[in-house]
């Protein structure tokens, strides 16, 4: 039986993950230090998996935790944008310093494969609205630039040393789990959390920026596709939905599955935003089958739902 390791396996993403392979019936250890995530996220397989609480940083750890490990699943990092403005240095030392620990870490120990959770913002403000992975990256915050040194890292590590791994940048994933309580939660969950609390959700900007809203099964889905899909190594894949959703359409959507009339007030832009971001999904669906299980409608509904209970 193969032994899957899930960095950042207490986070929102890494959860889902943890979940559908303890599902599966595999083998699952989580490293995670819980800085954003949390261990209540994967309580209820508490009893099925290993549990390493460590830091990336700690690149002995980080040996220890891939030992006698087939695949892992690198989730862990500090992941928002508002926070690497406000702190580079500090999302710097985490998604960089911590993804090459892990890549020294997983060579050494002859780890089959890694899949590397990258991300959409590596594109930046490219004057074209629909992203494929062949375009040139052109970050916009230390966040978006620690992603995608992380994802240069994978390749430098797949063509010096031979060690496998696959990029998959994610489009804006969201769904149950993801939290609300921070200034640096995602846009779904706030606006969610605002409805709830029968206050206006917050509109950075005028609204009409957009993205590819992504539902957490899809990411889940791409991560399992990535993880066994025969030559892939080194390869880097968008993970969306290849639908677009302003914010406007966004904050009206989920005011109408919440029943509210409180309506969004409109507050500065946030510095390193990209205005429009859309996932051109043809590369991982024809080099790993990946179709979105997911739509965004469905995905909200199951969000809504999950926050509501
Ligand atoms: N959510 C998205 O839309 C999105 C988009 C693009 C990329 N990503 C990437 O996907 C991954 C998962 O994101 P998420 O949304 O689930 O965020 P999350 O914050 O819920 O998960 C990140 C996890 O990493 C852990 N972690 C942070 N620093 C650590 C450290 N020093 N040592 C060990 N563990 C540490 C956190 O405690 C948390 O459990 C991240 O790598 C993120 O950059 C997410």
């Amino acid at each position: 039986m193969a032994h899957y390791l899930v960095t950042g396996g207490c986070g929102f993403i890494g959860s889902h993950l943890v979940k559908a392979l303890v599902k599966r019936g595999e083998r699952v250890r989580v490293f995670d230090n819980c800085t954003t995530g949390k261990a209540e996220n994967i309580a209820d397989v508490a009893d099925k998996i290993e549990f390493c609480s460590a830091d990336l940083q700690d690149i002995d750890a980080v040996s220890q935790a891939v030992e006698g490990i087939d695949y892992v699943f690198h989730q862990g990092a500090l992941p928002s944008v508002a926070r690497s403005v406000a702190d580079p240095i500090v999302t710097n030392n985490v998604n960089i310093n911590g993804t090459l620990n892990l890549l020294v870490a997983s060579r050494d120990a002859d780890v089959k494969r890694v899949v590397y959770a990258a991300s959409s913002s590596a594109y930046g403000n490219r004057p074209k609205s629909i992203k494929s992975e062949d375009l040139p990256p052109n970050p916009a915050s230390p966040y978006a630039l620690t992603k995608y040194v992380g994802e240069c890292y994978c390749q430098i590590f797949t063509q010096l040393y031979g060690l496998e791994t696959v990029a998959l940048r994610y489009f804006n994933i969201f769904g149950p789990g993801q939290d609300s309580s921070s200034s640096y939660s995602a846009v779904i969950p706030l606006f969610i959390s605002a409805y709830l609390n029968g206050e206006a959700p917050k509109i950075e900007g005028d609204g009409e920026q957009s993205r590819d809203f992504t539902y957490v099964a899809n990411a889940v889905h791409a991560n399992l596709l990535a993880c066994h899909a025969e030559g892939v190594a080194g390869e880097v894949f968008n993970v969306g939905c290849g639908e677009r959703a302003s914010i406007n359409q966004l904050a009206t959507l989920i005011g109408e599955m919440m029943e509210s009339d409180t309506k969004p007030v409109y507050v500065a832009p946030r510095p390193g935003d990209v205005r429009h971001s859309l996932a051109d999904i043809q590369k991982a669906k024809r080099l790993l089958g990946y179709e979105p299980q997911v739509d965004l409608k469905t995905g909200l509904r199951r969000t809504v739902d999950w926050f509501l209970q």
